[in-house]
């Protein structure tokens, strides 16, 4: 047991999928899963151990924002020994090229900060994914025929963005989409030696205003899901 997640040692898996929502975990595991069992429920960030295709996964909530996500981040691996982790979330485009539902692979993430920031003074640390992972999700979205991006995104600390001008020089400089969690994500892996990913569906679109309709966000989840299994175990 850690301060925040309650599972014994040994009950969390070497790779851990990581939505921001806990009940998105518990979807995922009851629906990709086999031999399931919840293994957290402290402050309802819910965990969950199984397999897939005979390897042992968990899939474990983040919550939302680098303050929570590193928390996790960190006992995760620390605590439980994560090797591989994975955030499967949503985000919003930054770009004309990127259409709603499209799946970015998040290369790099910029910030402003992080909660890492304070280690590294007046360097600019540049988080980056695991390039095996990378590859494999690339290559498990294209097989499935989803329109996938490949490139930088933007880990923001805040949804109500009180700086347009700030999204505005994102977009200027190529940045895909921005979302709340990768780049401490990328940031606390690298640290400890873990390989880490962030795989987004575009959920709303910062330049057309779309949004994807409620009906069709469980669907993309779903296809998240099995793009992470497959570029952890393929
Ligand atoms: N901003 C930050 N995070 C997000 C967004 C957004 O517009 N959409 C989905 N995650």
């Amino acid at each position: 047991m850690t301060i925040h997640i309650g599972a014994k040692t040994g009950e969390i898996a070497e790779t851990v999928l990581m939505p921001g929502d806990p009940l998105r975990a518990k979807w995922a595991a009851e629906t990709f899963l086999k031999d399931v069992k919840c293994v957290n429920e402290t402050r309802g960030m819910l965990g969950f151990t199984g397999t897939w295709k005979g390897h042992r996964v968990s899939i474990q909530g983040s919550g939302m924002g680098m303050p929570s996500l590193s928390i996790y981040a960190n006992e995760l691996i620390r605590d439980y020994g994560a090797k591989t982790l994975i955030r499967i979330g949503s985000c919003g485009a930054m770009q004309e090229s990127v259409g709603i539902r499209d799946v970015i692979v998040a290369m790099t993430a910029s910030s402003m900060s992080t909660p890492s920031r304070g280690f590294f003074r007046e360097l600019q640390f540049a988080p980056c994914a695991d390039f095996g992972l990378l590859e494999g999700a690339v290559a498990a979205a294209r097989a499935k025929g989803v329109n996938t991006h490949v490139g930088g995104i933007y880990s923001a600390d805040v949804f109500y963005d009180e700086r347009p001008d700030l999204n505005e020089q994102m977009t200027r400089h190529g940045v895909l989409a921005v979302e709340m969690e990768a780049a401490e994500l990328y940031t606390v892996a690298a640290r400890f030696g873990a390989r880490a990913l962030a795989v987004l569906t575009v959920s709303d679109h910062l330049l057309t205003h779309e949004a994807l309709p409620a009906d069709q966000r469980e669907r993309s989840f779903g296809e998240m899901v099995e793009i992470a299994l497959e570029a952890a175990f393929g």
